[in-house]
């Protein structure tokens, strides 16, 4: 059967926060419980902001988190729908997720399962949330150190970024979201890329913008992920695999130093796989190794990853499929490699860092 290609409705971008409140009066219903979702960073750095610059947020009930991957858990979830249910929680009901990617993919789950859908709306903080995390309606969290294992796919969900955020993101935090970036325009934009490849901090709103664009762009051809969509997978395969692995030892690392890797052994496999000529690979290389990889970590031997590989939801039949690089700015999917050929890229690549 094909799947349907449902409407997805475009993030909206600011850079004042008058046209954050204007838009968040409008689609707040009258006399309907608020709840916000939130960590305890953002509640600190954010949190008093939206509140102060917002009078129609001043019963709302808040929901403090623990900060990081940790809390996209289902014993989080749990807590969650008991919170919503003993505060009378009903479909009218609004879910505010204010915060980065791991605040919007848990109260994205929770707002889209409770009740089989409340109002969701993402307020995106960090800059993998604004140009990933929170656009496209994925929902999810980690199940027996399975990065992203239970989810949904929601086209309900209505994000608005409000740039001003990133004033007090951390350093590391921007790289995080710049891997993202960076990815976008090895898989679909050659402009992007040349854009992106020699950008510095703070990056500018019409940037993040470009970025939103592309991924919808991407997920309205496919919203259920059954072709174009896995382009956005570019650098997943290994890097889901890692960052599980890393989160399975509890010593994780960040998403985008994860799929940073990922995208230096995708890169390998393009030149061998999908004819990406050696000299896109080595640009591309470069800047993901000065931009990405600042501090290395210790990497696992391949042996550590494969189980994890097992349950990438990309595979078909047993067999990995990857997305690869005909060249910069385009990308290909469902390229069948054989795990001899992954394990090479990866343990070359673990010897050019360590080199
Ligand atoms: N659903 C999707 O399509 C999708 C896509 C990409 C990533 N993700 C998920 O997103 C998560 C990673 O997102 P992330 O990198 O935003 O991680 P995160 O949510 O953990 O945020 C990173 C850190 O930055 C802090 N922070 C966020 N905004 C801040 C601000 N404005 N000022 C100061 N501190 C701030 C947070 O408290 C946290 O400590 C992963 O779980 C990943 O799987 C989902």
């Amino acid at each position: 059967l094909a799947h349907s290609h449902e409407p997805l409705e475009p993030a909206l971008v600011f850079t004042h926060p008058s046209e954050l409140t204007e838009h968040l009066e409008m689609l707040l219903p009258e006399n309907s419980k608020i709840f916000i979702l939130t960590d305890s960073h953002v509640a600190q750095h954010c949190l008093p902001y939206l509140l102060n610059e917002n009078p129609i947020l001043e019963n709302v009930d808040i929901i403090e988190v623990e900060p990081g991957e940790g809390s996209k858990s289902i014993e989080i979830v749990q807590q969650l729908y008991t919170h919503l249910i003993e505060n009378e929680a009903d479909r009218k009901s609004v879910l505010l997720n204010l915060g980065g990617g791991v605040i919007t993919d848990l109260g994205g789950f929770v707002g889209s399962t409770f009740k089989r859908g409340m109002s969701v709306i993402h307020l995106p903080t960090s800059l993998m949330a604004m140009v990933d995390a929170a656009i496209g309606g994925k929902t999810g969290i980690d199940f027996l150190d399975i990065k992203n294992c239970i989810g949904t796919f929601s086209s309900e969900i209505t994000t608005l970024v409000y740039t001003g955020w990133l004033d007090t993101l951390p350093e590391e935090e921007w790289r995080n979201g710049w891997a993202e970036m960076i990815k976008h325009g090895l898989v679909a934009d050659r402009v992007l890329w040349q854009q992106i490849k020699h950008y510095t901090m703070p990056i500018a709103p019409e940037i993040v913008a470009w970025n939103i664009r592309i991924k919808e762009e991407i997920i309205t051809a496919d919203f259920q992920e059954s072709g174009e969509r896995k382009l956005l997978n570019f650098g997943h395969t290994l890097g889901h695999a890692l960052e599980s692995y890393f989160i399975a030892s509890s010593t994780p690392r960040a998403h985008g130093y994860c799929i940073a890797i990922g995208m230096l052994v995708a890169l390998r496999l393009s030149v061998r796989h999908t004819q990406l000529a050696l000299a896109e690979a080595n640009e591309a290389a470069t800047l993901l190794t000065k931009a990405l990889l600042p501090q290395l970590a210790q990497h696992p031997p391949f042996a550590e990853l494969v189980p994890f590989l097992a349950q990438d939801k990309k595979n078909l039949n047993g067999e990995l499929r990857f997305t690869l690089l005909e060249k910069i700015g385009t990308g290909t999917w469902n390229i069948p490699i054989a795990l001899f050929d992954l394990e090479k890229a990866y343990t070359e690549v673990l010897e050019a860092l360590a080199g």
